[in-house]
């Protein structure tokens, strides 16, 4: 039987989410769930057969999947809203909240839920994201394979054995964007300085990055050994490691990382 998954916030990631599995052709009854009738219409482009609620307990009634994608700020309140019915209905839960923890959302739902936690990235947003998902014990095998197909919708997914690996995922894909996106700011910068325009500047550092990301994912090497193979002794590439080695930026990355995790894992505990 079709199953029907319901979205909880009409907002980035429920869109990205949704635009997924259309594109997949998941064969699921979509709704969407939020106060606001204008985001929930920002949904309706992507199908017609999406049917939006304003009121969380009525656009539950009678699914099979909960998508919870509302600010962790808010996550509370409408956890206990719908308590009773997640309760009664045996629900599979699947939040994207960060930070928010199973102990947190057992508190709010009630002992015996479902629930499965994921730490998408923004790259989600154009369907490249990368997720950690851990799911808890009441969780069957039918709900773990749910679960993970919609979070698969946005990009890859691993599974983790144990929740506090989920405050790894944070450090490294969670607030990865952010450090590429450093990296590739200082890039485009010093290409400027090095005398390109803006513009050339700019597509020369993102299709670097891309193609980097690309030819490593496809590669059967190592990003160590690709590194090796594009630096030639006494060259151009060599020249500009060395600097690098030297300044200990892989020294600076495990201790920016490290920060990451240390922040999750506070943030998690309230
Ligand atoms: N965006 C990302 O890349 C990303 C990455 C990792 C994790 N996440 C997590 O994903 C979750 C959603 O993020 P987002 O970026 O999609 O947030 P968002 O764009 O702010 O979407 C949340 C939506 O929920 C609506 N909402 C507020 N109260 C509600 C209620 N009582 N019932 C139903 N809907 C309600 C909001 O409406 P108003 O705007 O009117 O309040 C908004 O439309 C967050 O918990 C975030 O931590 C996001």
């Amino acid at each position: 039987m079709k199953k029907i998954i319901t979205f909880i916030g009409a907002g980035n990631m429920t869109r990205s989410l949704v635009a997924g599995l259309i594109q997949d052709s998941t064969d699921m009854q979509i709704r969407v769930s939020d106060p606001d009738v204008e985001q929930l219409a920002t949904i309706y482009q992507y199908s017609s057969n999406i049917e939006g609620f304003t009121d969380n307990v009525l656009a539950i009634e009678g699914v099979d999947i909960v998508v919870l994608a509302v600010k962790p700020q808010i996550f509370q309140r409408v956890c206990e809203s719908i308590s009773n019915s997640v309760q009664e209905q045996k629900l599979l839960i699947i939040s994207i909240a960060a930070g928010v923890t199973l102990a947190s959302m057992r508190e709010w739902l009630g002992d015996e839920i479902s629930t499965v936690r994921c730490m998408p990235n923004t790259p989600a947003l154009v369907q490249a994201g990368a997720t950690g998902l851990f799911a808890s014990p009441a969780v069957s095998d039918e709900q773990r394979s749910l679960a993970e197909m919609v979070m698969r919708s946005v990009g890859i997914t691993i599974w983790l054995e144990d929740e506090a690996k989920l405050d790894a995922v944070t450090a490294v894909s969670g607030s990865g964007p952010a450090y590429f996106f450093l990296f590739m700011e200082a890039m485009q910068t010093a290409a400027k300085e090095l005398g390109l325009d803006e513009q050339q500047a700019r597509l020369l550092v993102l299709q670097t990055a891309l193609g980097s990301a690309k030819l490593a994912l496809e590669s059967d090497d190592d990003v160590a050994i690709l590194r090796q193979k594009v630096t030639s002794k006494g060259g151009t590439t060599a020249a500009a490691l060395a600097v690098l080695t030297e300044k200990q930026l892989p020294e600076m990355v495990a201790q920016a990382m490290s920060a990451a995790k240390e922040r999750a894992r506070e943030l998690a505990q309230g």
